[in-house]
């Protein structure tokens, strides 16, 4: 889910409400199954509520938003966990006389309780959310003589479970009270106006500086004045005030028909921005001193950023000659009994704020393991609750399939594998030097994988849009990569695609291949180890009928038994997943487009969950 809310002078904003739309749209990544208003209007300080299930843009055309004059509002956008996704389910959630409005994004687990408690008094609930008993404990509060501040003081208090809040009182047109606690919340500071939100995209058309709330800070916002407190002490925060130098232009389209392709084709320069930043700055060395003085090494991450913990896990074997334990991230509680002190974990995460990563992250170490976060977002919270993060430089990633971020995650990982390696002494410092000189040239190789794909992409996605199933197969490094795209292809276009090790597929998967069953086989380097076994499974698919597809080095136009091949050109094995993977992506991507998905807003998908 998405919060965004902004309180003005109106005599510097006449009207709040198109900037609350324009902010929660940039938010819409984070869910769409619902959305809604909650507007203080300006002469009368009457609230009005506008929600409906469905998308911003039709929320907004229905209930004609722009036309209202306010002064303060909030707004959300829901990715629904407590009920379905309907109007009455939607937020903002209002007490009974209509005067508080409330918008939520986490999980109150001890709501049932409050309701029951609450219903009690007299209450009565409208939705099936856990959310709609912020607002009925508000009021009850107030009905005892407290005032709204007093109020929601004892809210957070009473309240158990993770949550980002923000609450607007008819009464008090002047404030947007929050509080944060797990969910990531932060404030935008302006000249006469301060806003909230789930992230600083969000924000940023309006404002650079910014403030991220920690854990279990609450407080309000006026035009003029930020509040904080935290267990009832008052927050110092001004020395937190962070300037974020991103542009609007790099969160919007930048002429691209869908964020997804414009992403894609933003890899060449997000990549060199990842290694200069990296190569100007001291994150590969804290990194490497944490996982070189661990005895077991954990990686962990969810979807992309697992499968980029992956690439991770096989470079640290090939190059700093270390075994790493994976696991994907919500499945932590397996290693919850594990004694970390003498453990390290790396947390991939681009958001920062993945719920199950944060957890796998705190009950690590809870149990005194060291973590080394991987994150796109500077101020997130995986990276504050870790010992050091190494920063990938993507920019701000709309898509809700992740592109950029994966690519550099992997620039990131290999190259705190390689300053590992000089650690562990498996590399020389000159070697050491020489492979991170090679590793500048990713951005090249993901160029020459946009450029050699960009047309054949098209007709294999002609040939392909048709199909129910597909199979990614690829040996060695080519796994992680093959995982990466299989996921690609069903997150955006609905086509059932799975991954396999290519040696796997004779144990089991090959019993569905029959006539014209799509079968890509993902070729990397080692070639002169590779090549002759990947030989053997196109041969194995080939006699079942399957069409056979490569994407690959050069090396592999070798490979007999072929019948589409996309050539990414020669590239060692450091190189070779930034020429592999972007023809994957752009091949996600022309399906989703022509079987009319929309690739930026896959249905059920949300790019940032904040909810185990
Ligand atoms: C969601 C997104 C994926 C992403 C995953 C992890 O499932 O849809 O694209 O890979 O979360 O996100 P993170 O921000 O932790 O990398």
């Amino acid at each position: 889910c998405g919060i965004v809310g902004i309180v003005a002078d109106p005599d510097i904003i006449g009207n709040v409400a198109p900037i609350l739309v324009q902010g929660l749209k940039r938010l819409e990544y984070r869910g769409y199954d619902s959305a809604g208003f909650a507007l203080i209007e300006c002469s009368s300080n009457k609230l009005l509520i506008f929600k409906d299930k469905g998308r911003i843009d039709k929320v907004v055309e229905e209930y004609s938003v722009h036309k209202y004059c306010a002064v303060c509002g909030i707004a959300h956008t829901r990715w629904a966990t407590h009920g379905e996704p309907n109007t009455v389910n939607a937020h903002p959630h209002v007490d009974c006389r209509n005067e508080i409005a409330v918008v939520h994004n986490g999980i109150i687990k001890n709501f049932a309780e409050l309701r029951q408690l609450l219903e009690e008094r007299g209450h009565k609930f409208k939705s099936e959310t856990d959310t709609e008993v912020i607002a009925h404990l508000l009021e009850e509060y107030l009905e005892n003589g407290d005032s709204m501040w007093e109020a929601f003081k004892k809210l957070v208090k009473v309240i158990e479970g993770a949550y980002a809040i923000a609450v607007v009182y008819a009464y008090e047109p002047n404030r947007i009270y929050f509080a944060r606690k797990v969910s990531p919340l932060v404030i935008g500071l302006g000249e006469g106006f301060n806003m909230i939100a789930s992230d600083i995209p969000s924000m940023l058309q309006y404002t650079k500086r910014f403030v991220a709330l920690n854990d279990g800070e609450y407080g309000y916002i006026e035009p003029y004045r930020l509040y904080l407190e935290k267990s009832g002490t008052p927050v110092e925060w001004h020395h937190r005030v962070m300037t974020v130098t991103w542009s609007i232009e790099d969160a919007e389209k930048g002429g691209y028909p869908h964020y997804m392709l414009k992403e894609i084709m933003e890899q060449p320069r997000v990549l060199y921005e990842t290694y200069t930043g990296l190569m100007s700055s001291r994150e590969l060395e804290k990194a490497a001193e944490i996982l070189a003085s661990a005895d077991h090494i954990f990686v962990t991450g969810a979807g992309t950023s697992y499968h980029a913990g992956l690439v991770f896990a096989y470079f640290m074997a090939r190059i700093a000659r270390r075994p790493v334990i994976t696991f994907i991230s919500s499945e932590y509680l397996a290693y919850r009994s594990l004694d970390h002190s003498n453990s390290a974990l790396v947390a991939i995460s681009q958001s920062g704020e993945t719920i199950d990563t944060l957890q796998a992250v705190r009950s690590f170490k809870s149990s005194g393991g060291r973590v080394v976060a991987v994150s796109n977002v500077v101020g997130s919270t995986i990276p504050r609750e870790s010992d050091t993060t190494v920063y990938t430089r993507a920019g701000p990633e709309i898509g809700v399939a992740a592109t950029k971020t994966f690519l550099t995650q992997v620039l990131a990982l290999t190259s705190i594998a390689l300053a590992l390696a000089v650690h562990t002494g498996s590399l020389t410092k000159a070697e050491y030097t020489e492979a991170m000189r090679e590793l500048r040239n990713a951005s090249h190789a993901a160029s020459s994988g946009i450029d050699r794909s960009i047309r054949l992409v098209e007709l294999l996605a002609s040939s392909l849009r048709s199909k129910n199933n597909i199979y990614v197969l690829g040996r060695g490094l080519g796994v992680p990569l093959a995982y990466e795209a299989a996921l690609k292809i069903k997150e955006v276009s609905y086509i059932h695609a799975e991954a396999y090790p290519a040696g796997e597929s004779k144990h089991g998967p090959i019993a569905l291949v029959e006539e014209e069953f799509p079968v890509i086989f993902v070729g990397v380097p080692p070639e002169d180890e590779l090549l002759e076994k990947l030989q053997s499974n196109v041969m194995e698919m080939k006699a079942r009928g399957a069409s056979t597809i490569v994407i690959g080095t050069s090396s592999y136009r070798e490979l007999e038994g072929v019948d589409f091949y996309i050539d990414v050109g020669n590239y060692s094995e450091i190189l070779a997943p930034y020429a592999v993977v972007p023809p994957f992506q752009l091949l996600a991507y022309k399906l989703a487009v022509m079987l009319n998905r929309d690739p930026d807003k896959p249905r059920n998908l949300a790019k940032t969950v904040t909810v185990e």
